[in-house]
Order: structure tokens, then sequence, then C-alpha cells
């Protein structure tokens, strides 16, 4: 077989991307976009595929969250501030309970292209093409705004390359202070749920207090100030990977220089597709969503296919079922895992799985059903005796309406007061620490069981 080449996947069925009209156009940015920096780099790649080994093993968790689709308009210091910040309150708390470290993957920083159900939408008897992300065309229900145009992939480079230029400052800025730990639950209601997370809070607070009276000081606080934040994105739109794909002098192989970590989507995972190819050649770390759809036939190709040297890490096995269907499709995708032997990392994604349109018309997802796959996710799990390795959210920092229920309960009614996202409904930053100490608990459960396992 001939080597890989960053182009190849140009010879392949492709699927979810836009038909571009001006093919000079097109070719002027992606040879503009080659020239630019790519945003990571190789070692840090590397460095992250090593921690989500790590998280195949149970020695380490994922927490990968953020935006459905980042947007040009709402693009703001703040905003990135206040979902990093969320996204380190989530990661406490999980250390807390998984007592493992825990490797945070924004959902940002590239996020902005989108496969969609239907290839248009019609509102009030008129169809335009669908909106696919701020990369590619514009949410305005114009004829005009819904045309696919190149010059998108540079602006959503730079604004890439400035929010992880954020990204990167805050994680050594000492940012996030986890002394605050007690006001993060403020706003839980009372109740038995609240009782125990309060509870955790309280023993996190502990420690702290604990550390620095016995003057651990140094070392120890230089770990809680600085992070190691990555970023990652749906490798959807292969022009703009493509043209931020750079040969890695050190080892001689092809880094996807737009993100961290990359992921091949429920729509485009077609074995002998365009995205599978591009995905196969790069060094990164892969994701690979797994709908209710997913063989286990088509599973054992994917995996020979994206990590043929069985590399741990290298490979993160993204479930999204839907609340009530994790028993009835996580076993088959286990059971040709364990078939193949193969080595990877899984993550539970209960958000894309539980779309629904609220009473009020609103695209939204029940809290309750998100907090219900996550259950299942460990309870299959806990049964095979496998590694729940990790989590993945649609989230933001902002106090949105987009998700219904959680502590401070988002009605139906409640949608339309800050219904800001341009794409799927995301958790806020209340629901996102909420789900966080459910996951906390699970993976102390987990932890006690296995213990007790252990010792026979
Ligand atoms: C997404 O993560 O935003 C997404 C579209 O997911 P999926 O491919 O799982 O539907
Ligand atoms: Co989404």
């Amino acid at each position: 077989m001939s080597e890989w080449q960053k182009s190849d996947w140009r010879t392949k069925p492709r699927v979810q991307m836009p038909d571009y009209t001006d093919a000079a156009e097109l070719a002027a940015v992606e040879g503009q976009l080659s020239k630019y920096p790519p945003l990571v780099f190789a070692g840090e790649a590397r460095k992250l595929k090593r921690a989500l080994g790590a998280a195949s093993r149970g020695e380490a968790f994922l927490l990968q969250g953020g935006d459905c689709a980042e947007s040009f308009d709402q693009f703001s210091a703040n905003a990135i501030r206040d979902t990093f910040k969320v996204m380190l309150q989530m990661a406490m708390v999980l250390t807390y309970g998984a007592k493992v470290p825990v490797v945070k993957v924004g959902r940002m920083a590239g996020q902005f292209a989108k496969p969609r159900s239907a290839p248009t939408e019609v509102v009030n008897g008129v169809e335009l093409p669908s909106y696919r992300g701020d990369i590619i065309n514009e949410l305005a229900f114009t004829p005009e705004a819904r045309i696919p145009d190149p010059k998108k992939m540079l602006q959503a480079y730079t604004q890439a390359a400035a929010t992880l230029n954020l990204l990167r400052a805050f994680s050594t800025g000492g940012y996030a202070d986890v002394h605050q730990v007690h006001s993060w639950t403020l706003g839980f209601a009372e109740g038995e749920k609240a009782e125990r997370y309060r509870d955790m809070a309280n023993r996190i607070s502990d420690t702290l207090d604990f550390m620095t009276a016995a003057g651990i000081t140094s070392d120890a606080t230089h770990a809680l100030q600085t992070v190691d934040f990555y970023t990652s994105h749906e490798a959807l739109l292969l022009e703009y990977e493509e043209a931020l794909t750079r040969l890695d002098s050190t080892s001689g192989k092809w880094l996807a220089g737009s993100g961290h970590m990359v992921w091949i989507g429920d729509r485009t995972r077609q074995p002998d597709g365009a995205h599978v190819e591009f995905a196969r050649g790069v060094l990164n770390p892969i994701g690979l969503k797994c709908g209710p759809s997913t063989t286990a036939e088509d599973l054992k190709v994917l995996m020979a296919k994206l990590n043929p040297q069985n590399e741990a890490g290298r490979l993160t096995l993204i479930a999204r079922f839907g609340a009530g269907k994790v028993g009835e499709h996580l076993p088959r995708l286990i059971k040709a895992v364990q078939d193949e032997g193969a080595n990877v990392v899984w993550v539970c994604d209960p958000m894309h799985g539980n779309t629904i349109k609220s009473s009020t018309g609103f695209k939204t997802r029940p809290f309750e059903a998100v907090l219900s796959e996550v259950r299942e996710f460990f309870a299959v799990h806990k049964g095979h005796g496998t590694v729940p390795g990790g989590v993945h959210f649609e989230m933001t920092g902002a106090d949105v309406t987009e998700c219904t229920g959680g502590v401070r309960a988002v009605t139906d009614e409640d949608l339309s007061s800050r219904y800001h996202t341009a794409c799927d409904p995301r958790l806020n930053a209340s629901q996102a620490l909420e789900l966080a100490f459910l996951v906390a608990e699970e993976l102390s459960d987990l932890r006690a069981e296995r213990a007790q396992a252990a010792a026979g």
C-alpha cells in the first residue's frame, strides 16, 4: 500500500461537506491556510495520547466539553473564561471521586463545522440549505447567508488561534481557585442529592485546608495552579483539516494541526468514507462517535483502520445512544472491542441521543435523561468489568436556559429566556457541575466496589 497523503480523502465518498461554488476562491483559501502556523504541536498531541492511554486503563479520567458549535458572534474572552472555569471546577470534583488525574479537553478552538440531519430546512414554507456552522455558512435564514463561503475558514482559524492563546494563558495563570469549592454548590436546592454533594465539597475543602495547614505549599500549589488543557473538535470540514495538517519532523508522521484531538461524527464514520480516510493518517488522538446504528462489524473494521498498531490512547469511543438504550447497544460494542483485544477509551456522550423538541418548540435535552444515560453507561461497564474512561458534554460556563431540569429547574417555558446556542442545547454552568457531582459519585462507588472485590 502506498504511503498515506493528507489529500487522500478526496478520492473517497464524502458526506456532510459543503459544495463550494467558487473553486478558485476555495483553492486560494486553502493555499493561505497551508502557510499559516499549526495551532497545536505534535509533542502536545503525543502527551494527550499518553494521558488517554492512562484513561483506557482506569488510571485517569477524561472530561471533554464545550459548545456544540462555536460561533463568530458569541466569541468573547469572558465566554472562554467561563467555560474554562466550569471545566476546572468539574475536574476538581471528578478528581475527588475518581482519585485519578482528570484529562481536560475542550470542545474549543476549532469546533465550528456541524453535520446536519437534513440538507435543507423549511421555515414558513420557505426551503433553504441547512446551517452548517460558522466556518461554512451563516445561521440567518436568507438564501445569501446559507451559501457556503470558503473565506469563513480564515476567520475560524483566527478565532481558534486567539481562543487557544487565551486558554494557554489561563492554564498557567493560577486561574481557578480550588478553595472556592464551597461556593460551587451554593445554588443547589435542598434534598438528599444536594446534601451528598455538599458533603463532598466539604471534604474537598477540608483536604485543601489540611494541605495548607501542613505546609504543603510549593509543589502541590504549583500543581493546582497550572493545568494541561487540550482542544478538540469534529474533523468534519476536510479542506480546513488538510490545510492545517503538517509533517512532524521529530517522528516523520502527520499531525492534524487544527487541534490536539479530533473526532469522527456519528454521521461521517463510514469505514470507506473520506472522514475515516483522513483521520487514519494523522498521529493525533482520534475520537469516534458510536450511535445506535454502529454495528460490531463496522466497529471492528474502524478500529483496525484507525488504530492498526493498537496504541493505547489513540482511539476513544464516544458512546451516544440515548437514555434507556445503553443496555441495548453498548454490550455488543464492548464485545467487539474484547474480541479484537483492542485498546480503547470508553467515553459517554449523554447529549446527542437525548435531543427532543420541547412543548414550547425549542430543541432541548431533559437533564434527567442526560443523568440517566450516564448512570446506564456506568452500570453496563460495571457489569462487564470494563473501564468507563470519561465523559463528553455540550456545556457552557454561561447561565443559559437550553436544557430543561437540574437543581435550578429550567422549565419548557424558561427555554426562551436565554437560549443562545448556535446549534444543539448545552448544559449551563449549574447543570454541568451537578452532572460532575453525579459522575464523581459513580466513580467513587465503582472504586469502592472494585477495592472490595480485590480484597476478596
Ligand atoms: C456533536 O458532537 O456535536 C455531534 C454532532 O455529535 P454526533 O456525531 O454524535 O451526532
Ligand atoms: Co452537538
